[in-house]
């Protein structure tokens, strides 16, 4: 099997993709027009040329606004709905998807309109297409360590249905320390713990992350390679890092994709994992993220089988069914 072969026939998991993210603008129109909601751009090739970002807050700012036409629980549902059906195409086995309550709340959006929308597809996910998934809220660092506390306890319904809580949107001016108390209290009540740290931060906030946070996983972390001491710490305590090359390109993270660090950090041992984080912002989903750098890294097929071999162990899955996937892995020549 040559590369691309390989990829193609690889079961993944995706551990990093904001739902929000997903947001196609064929759907986004769609939704719009149904809703009667008045967006800023004339067609789809208009909202493709808004795509012109450099920097996560360029992104941040179009990433929210788009979200504004999602009102009731079915645009929700269709919404995951379409990413599903791009999982399918893509062999993603298994995905843990970033659903970001606040954007949505603050806009007088039900808490449960939102989840209930998500958690439908999901279970049609796991009927129709075969891929199971989990759920993890984020918190919007740039808002108060207040709002996160407000939104915890409007989640608390639904934590049968939440796996996780993260942090994400604009990372600098906003470290992990900010949120250090909620991040606690989530712990306290039984979730497990994922933060952005090192994308366009300093590794200082993937310190933070572990030890204020305690996540049980870092996603980016890129930056994590400035501090030695930093790399040995991931390296010795197996933490899993959800790298999202296409991102990193698009939002300068890295200048093209030769010089991404993704493949150096597998080398020297770090759990990396592939993942597309806002593919519909950044031109690929998971099988463009894993052919874009292949092409610039040249990875061998080993490297792509430990790749996705990561991708089931740094997930949030039952241990049975982990051991499922990397069997069928390991059999692929
Ligand atoms: N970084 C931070 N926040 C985000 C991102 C990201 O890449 N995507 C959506 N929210
Ligand atoms: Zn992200």
């Amino acid at each position: 099997m040559n590369q691309l072969e390989l990829i193609r026939a690889l079961p993944k998991a995706e551990l990093h993709v904001h739902i929000e993210g997903t947001f196609e603008p064929e759907l986004m129109f769609e939704i719009a027009q149904r809703n009667q909601i008045a967006i800023p751009y004339q067609s789809v090739e208009d909202v493709r040329q808004a795509y012109n970002f450099h920097n996560l807050q360029s992104f941040l700012d179009i990433y929210y606004a788009g979200a504004n036409v999602l009102i009731h629980e079915q645009d929700f549902y269709d919404l995951a709905w379409a990413y599903f059906e791009k999982c399918a195409e893509d062999y993603v086995v298994h995905t843990e998807m970033f659903f970001d309550p606040q954007t949505h709340t603050d806009r007088g959006i039900a808490f449960e309109v939102v989840i209930n929308g998500l958690q439908r597809a999901c279970d049609d996910a796991l009927e129709k297409l075969g891929i199971s998934s989990r759920l993890i809220m984020c918190f919007l660092r740039h808002l108060s360590e207040e709002a996160a506390f407000e939104t915890l306890a409007q989640a608390l319904p639904f934590k049968e249905q939440i796996i996780a809580v993260g942090l994400d949107s604009s990372e600098m001016g906003h470290p992990p320390s900010k949120f250090e108390r909620v991040f606690a209290k989530a712990r306290e009540l039984g979730f497990l713990i994922v933060a952005h740290a090192g994308e366009e931060g300093p590794a200082q906030y993937v310190w933070e992350a572990l030890d204020l946070l305690k996540v049980n996983r870092i996603d980016h972390g890129v930056r994590s390679e400035e501090d030695a001491q930093l790399m040995q710490r991931l390296i010795a305590e197996k933490m899993p890092l959800t790298v999202c090359p296409l991102s990193n390109l698009k939002l300068r993270v890295v200048d093209n994709m030769a010089q991404h660090n993704i493949r150096r950090l597998l080398q020297q041992g770090v759990h990396v994992t592939v993942n597309s984080d806002d593919p519909s912002y950044f031109g690929g989903y998971m099988n463009d993220n894993f052919i874009a750098i292949t092409e610039a890294l040249d990875l061998s097929n080993a490297e792509l089988k430990q790749l996705a071999m990561n991708s089931f162990e740094a997930s949030f899955m039952p241990e049975t069914e982990k051991q499922k996937w990397k069997l069928q892995i390991q059999n692929l020549s």
